[in-house]
């Protein structure tokens, strides 16, 4: 590989392919380089996926032109960037990226696709997390889009949160299809996929790999920017949906999209509502609990009267008539601050405990890779967080003071 081949390969803005000018950068992966052009005969905006391997190709300086560093692997790539956009180009879906056009230029394949416009999953998935109603039903948009993808016989076989584009927030569509495959996969396969997110199978020669083989990079993909505590709130037969689709066993998964799906829109049986009615009678008692607390001029964030956890004594040690709310009361950002942070401590470390219990259902099992893992993903949670802590924090401030 040669120095330009290593970075800024990207061709420069307004430069013209075609009929359509390069107005933006988006992306450079494994398999090529991703841009946003104005198509002047469309009328609109597209993006153009321009082949370029940086292993095994660097363009010119000064020009467009591509060389390949050798010759055979390139042609093999050239052709499979090309099948690529056959078969994207034979699908029609909602929820799968729409190709209008594949041209070969200065040594390498274009392929002009749909311009979609939005958040990828990455960043809306933990915004809405919340949103029980709306990640179902985006969850099961993008169940049929892999039941249409496999039922042509096509596997992804990279779906991950940065490949799902959600269209106006509410259709998830899938791009990046590099990695795809067509046809039923032979004994012995190529290893492709996004460590973390591809099954097991993927990395493994005589892997197994079919519909469930995406189906398990998808429930990882979902369980990984949905914080637990948050997942608690999901009806039960989601979570474990989730975690099935989701098992290092490929005999425990789904073996379709559909079966996961319908799974999802199971009815509630007798069973089931009891449970609701038993939710109901019990959130009845936790009202009446917590406004028998209120009554003795005390406010506990959560839990019971004699719980032990830092939040709940910043809860009752802050709000309650004391003299050290009335010294509190002449430093009213420090006090929040102390709150703040306490909060977040006790937050941390809930997050800690709970991503050790699933650290195996997200792929960790290696002793300092996991550690890392989870130090990380604590961080990104409280990140995401800490706004709805401070709120909530002033709010209890407020009450108290
Ligand atoms: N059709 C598209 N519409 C909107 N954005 C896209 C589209 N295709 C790619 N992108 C953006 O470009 C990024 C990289 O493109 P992608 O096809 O995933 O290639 P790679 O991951 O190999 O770089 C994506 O994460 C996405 O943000
Ligand atoms: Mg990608």
């Amino acid at each position: 590989m040669t120095e330009t081949a290593s970075t800024g390969a990207a061709l420069p803005l307004l430069t013209r392919l075609g009929h359509c000018e390069i107005r933006q950068l988006l992306g450079q992966g494994g398999g090529g380089i991703s841009y946003l052009a104005y198509d002047e005969n469309l009328e609109r905006e597209v993006v153009i996926k321009e082949h370029f391997p940086p292993s095994l190709c660097y363009r010119l300086p000064g020009t467009a032109a591509v060389q390949p560093v050798s010759a055979a692997d390139y042609e093999r790539s050239l052709a499979s960037f090309c099948r690529e956009a056959r078969i994207l180009a034979g699908l029609n879906h909602p929820g799968i990226v729409k190709v209008y056009d594949i041209f070969q230029a200065s040594g390498t394949a274009y392929m002009v696709m749909e311009y979609v416009e939005g958040d990828r999953l990455t960043e809306w998935l933990p915004a809405h997390a919340g949103e029980v109603q709306l990640v179902t039903g985006v969850l099961n948009s993008l169940l049929a889009a892999l039941e249409y993808l496999h039922s042509h016989e096509v596997l992804h076989r990279d779906i991950k949160p940065s490949n799902i584009i959600m269209r106006n927030g509410t259709q998830p569509v899938l791009i990046d299809f590099g990695a795809a495959m067509l046809g039923t996969p032979p004994t012995t396969i190529t290893l492709v996929g996004t460590p973390g997110y591809a099954a097991p199978e993927q990395f493994h020669q005589h892997g197994k790999v079919g519909p469930w083989s995406d189906l398990y990079a998808l429930a990882h993909s979902v369980a990984k920017l949905v914080p637990p505590l948050v997942l608690k709130r999901y009806p039960s037969r989601f979570v474990k949906a989730l975690k099935r689709a989701g098992e290092d066993d490929i005999d425990c998964r789904y073996g379709s999209a559909a079966a996961w799906a319908a799974s999802l829109g199971k009815e509630r049986g007798v069973f089931g509502w009891i449970l609701v009615i038993m939710t109901l009678l019990l959130s009845g008692l936790v009202v009446f609990s917590v406004c028998f607390l209120v009554s003795e001029d005390e406010v506990y964030v959560t839990g019971s009267h004699a719980g032990s956890s830092p939040q709940q004594t910043t809860g009752a040690m802050l709000l309650t008539d004391s003299p050290e709310s009335t010294v509190l009361q002449e430093n009213r950002s420090e006090y929040i601050k102390s709150l703040e942070e306490q909060q977040l401590q006790f937050t941390r470390n809930q997050y800690r405990a709970t991503l050790e219990k699933s650290a195996e259902l997200y792929g960790y099992s290696g002793k300092g890779d996991r550690d890392a893992w989870i130090e990380k993903t604590v961080e990104e949670w409280i990140r995401r967080s800490e706004g709805a802590i401070r709120d909530a924090m002033e709010n209890y401030a407020e009450r108290g003071l």
